[in-house]
């Protein structure tokens, strides 16, 4: 082993793949792997205001469909013994090899499950005129074979996407400078792609294996999200870049600023932050209606970014008595006066004008609470904050 976290959820083998996996004993629940793609063949890239080569090291260099389909075979055959029966694997690739993975997968006996297509909300432009941007790669999840019953976290993935199940295809953004901060690999996954696996396919204090570990951002997912990581990989470098990165979520601030950035997923699901006083949310409970002041003291209207994601409402007293409920309507307000509010039997004080959200009002069953609710926020600020914010992830 070359290294293990004091805690021993985070373990790292340095070497090649198809011999390290044939030593190892322990069966793993779920397998993530981000293998070479072979597409280093001296493309070009624009990057700020310079073409530069797409080739990312000689691990990825062009090869022929014959050894591809061989590379490929060696690694899934190797690690399907490390599966747990009612376990999954996850692969990555984009056309130069995704059609070998799968071909290779189907033929070790795995079942696929679904083909996500991430679409990359940011990608960078690719130089040429006789093709379109490249934008998408293609994640194959199976499981191990036909009669596994595999595990798929379906209440929490229907409820990040608002209560409704969410597609195979993934809008999210390239990895960004904050996942940066020990250091490049030129391959690295964005954290938010990884916790999104992690969440659909594990339970906490489950384990992942990743044989083509590279920085570990698959470790860092399963670490933040409490379940353990076996990785291995054939450089060093990229292993010590792991091993930074462990260490910087080892320190609880980091984590917690780190779990904050995750969350800020530009399309994720928003949620309308509202305090009111105990009588006037039993009301509002009761009427599936909430609202709040429409405009500061000096009468202008302020709705953040976000409102257009917005598909829920915490009501809260001061931090206390916290209930998360789904609007009728994603981002959509009306603007009320003083006296339809009190038409509806509310005794609204200060303004003339109100936003009102109209909401069902069968509360969800398992939230947590941030701290930070706790200083009465004005109630005239709409105040907007992602739903992964308020869902406990070890509840589902
Ligand atoms: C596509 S990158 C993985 C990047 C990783 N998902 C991340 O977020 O940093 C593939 C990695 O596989 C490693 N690799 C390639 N061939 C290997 C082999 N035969 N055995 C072990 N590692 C290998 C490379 O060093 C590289 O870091």
């Amino acid at each position: 082993m070359y290294y293990q976290s004091e805690d021993n959820s985070f373990r790292l083998y340095h070497g090649d793949s198809m011999q390290v996996l044939r030593q190892l004993q322990q069966q793993v629940d779920v397998i993530f792997a981000d293998p070479p793609y072979f597409l280093s063949g001296g493309g070009k890239k624009i990057q700020g205001r310079s073409m530069v080569s797409v080739n990312k090291g000689d691990w990825d260099k062009l090869r022929s469909i014959g050894e591809i389909d061989e590379f490929n075979r060696q690694w899934i055959d190797a690690c399907k013994p490390l599966l747990k029966d009612n376990g999954t694997i996850w692969a990555c690739g984009t056309f130069h090899n995704i059609y070998s993975v799968e071909k290779c997968l189907k033929e070790t006996g795995f079942q696929i499950i679904n083909i996500i297509t991430w679409h990359k909300s940011d990608p960078t432009p690719t130089w040429g005129d006789l093709h379109f941007n490249f934008s998408s790669e293609f994640i194959i999840w199976a499981r191990k074979n036909q009669r596994s019953k595999h595990f798929f976290n379906y209440d929490l993935v229907k409820e990040l996407n608002g209560g409704v199940l969410m597609p195979d295809v993934w809008k999210l953004p390239t990895v960004g400078m904050w996942e940066k901060t020990c250091g490049k690999h030129p391959t690295q996954k964005p954290l938010r792609l990884l916790y999104r696996i992690v969440m659909a396919s594990t339970r906490v204090g489950e384990t992942l294996l990743d044989p083509f570990a590279g920085s570990c951002t698959t470790g860092i997912a399963a670490n933040l999200l409490g379940r353990k990581f076996i990785g291995i990989d054939q450089s060093e470098e990229f292993l010590q870049l792991g091993i930074r990165r462990k260490h910087e979520i080892e320190n609880p601030l980091r984590s917690i600023e780190m779990q904050k950035k995750i969350a800020e997923n530009p399309d994720e699901v928003t949620v309308m932050i509202n305090h009111a006083r105990p009588k006037t949310k039993a009301k509002m409970i009761e009427t599936g209606i909430c609202y709040l002041r429409a405009g500061d003291t000096k009468g202008s209207l302020c709705v953040t970014p976000g409102f257009e994601r917005l598909e829920y409402v915490l009501l809260h007293t001061n931090g206390e008595d916290c209930r998360l409920f789904r609007l009728k309507q994603k981002g959509c307000f009306q603007i009320w006066s003083k006296e339809t509010l009190e038409q509806h039997g509310f005794t609204p004080s200060h303004a003339t004008y109100y936003i009102v959200l109209k909401f069902d009002n069968k509360a969800l069953p398992q939230i947590k609470i941030p701290n930070n609710l706790k200083t009465r926020s004005n109630t005239f600020v709409a105040k907007v904050r992602p739903l992964s914010d308020f869902l406990d992830f070890s509840q589902y």
